[in-house]
């Protein structure tokens, strides 16, 4: 199982946090990953400058927006389901 934590801490949470998760939320039924991805809300990650922070198991994705959550999700984290 692949966790995926966004971070809804203050300074990512006005930069999108709720939006990104919706995203990530649609594909992830869009895809069906449900039996591979679990995602989770996570507090401040400690990289506030670069939020929105995600992490995908034990990597950091960083300036993650609304616009370009689609996108991040399929480089990161339909890709990492394909190993
Ligand atoms: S509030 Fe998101 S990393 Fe600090």
């Amino acid at each position: 199982m692949l966790e995926v934590s966004v971070c809804v801490g203050s300074s990512c949470h006005l930069k999108g946090s709720y939006e990104i998760i919706k995203r990530f939320e649609a594909m992830i039924e869009a895809q069906s990953l449900e039996e591979w991805v679990v995602l989770k809300a996570a507090f401040c990650l400690g990289r506030c400058t670069d939020g929105v922070s995600v992490k995908v198991g034990e990597h950091f994705l960083e300036h993650v927006t609304p616009t370009n959550a689609e996108d991040m999700f399929l480089r990161h984290v339909t890709e990492e389901c394909k190993k």
